[in-house]
């Protein structure tokens, strides 16, 4: 299906953008592949000391995630694109951010893009996974634990929040549980240092 097709390739475009690179770069302030974690994400943009830059990356790479996935359900319903499209129109905006196009292929950890995509999904299911994340990040300070935690919940949401709350679908599942799963893959270096001990917390300034 040449449409599916196509709108795969353009989230996967639109996912290569790395806002943190970017705004970093409109902002004047150090890239974030060359500091702290060495990842293009909000949390590393954070160590920077700007929150504004942080902000604004969390909210252009969550916005990232949801447009295109939002545009698929729309064009779904207006009978331009297969239903079937929208699962892999999310995997591609999300495999985007992991593995852009524009920055050879090395790309953030996915926490913030894969918000946006589950508020596209169900909002139900992109907040109670938010939830998550900030009751993990608020007790303990760690950004990483905090998204690995909603990493796991999450596909149990859109389990049980599948048919209810959310426009549930086995494909869709199969897609978060994905996304989830590379999110935890992504957050192996993350795992180690928490595991020693070293893992550094939310606001804590650039080493
Ligand atoms: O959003 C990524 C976050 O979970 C961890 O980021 O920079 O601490 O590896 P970082």
């Amino acid at each position: 299906n040449l449409a599916a097709l196509f709108a795969a390739l353009a989230a996967y475009l639109l996912g290569s953008i790395a806002f943190a690179v970017v705004v970093s770069r409109a902002m004047g302030l150090p890239d974030p592949r060359s500091f702290g974690s060495g990842n293009p994400g909000a949390t590393n943009v954070l160590r920077s000391g700007s929150k504004l830059a942080a902000l604004l990356t969390l909210g252009l790479d969550a916005c990232k995630g949801w447009l295109p996935v939002w545009l698929a359900y729309q064009a779904a319903y207006a009978g331009w694109l297969d239903h079937a499209a929208v699962p892999l129109v999310a995997v591609a905006v999300f495999l985007g951010h992991l593995y852009p196009a524009f920055f050879q292929f090395k790309g953030g950890k996915g926490v913030a893009t894969a918000a946006g995509i589950l508020l596209a999904v169900s909002p139900w299911l992109g907040l109670a996974t938010i939830g998550t994340w900030l009751i993990v990040a608020l007790f303990t300070r760690y950004s990483s634990l905090a998204a690995l935690a909603a990493a796991l919940f999450a596909p149990f949401y859109a389990w049980f929040g599948s048919g209810v709350a959310w426009r549930g679908d086995p494909a869709m599942l199969l897609a978060v549980t994905v996304i989830a799963l590379l999110v935890v893959w992504r957050h192996r270096q993350n795992m180690r240092n928490l595991l020693a001990g070293k893992e550094s917390r939310i606001g804590s300034k650039r080493k």
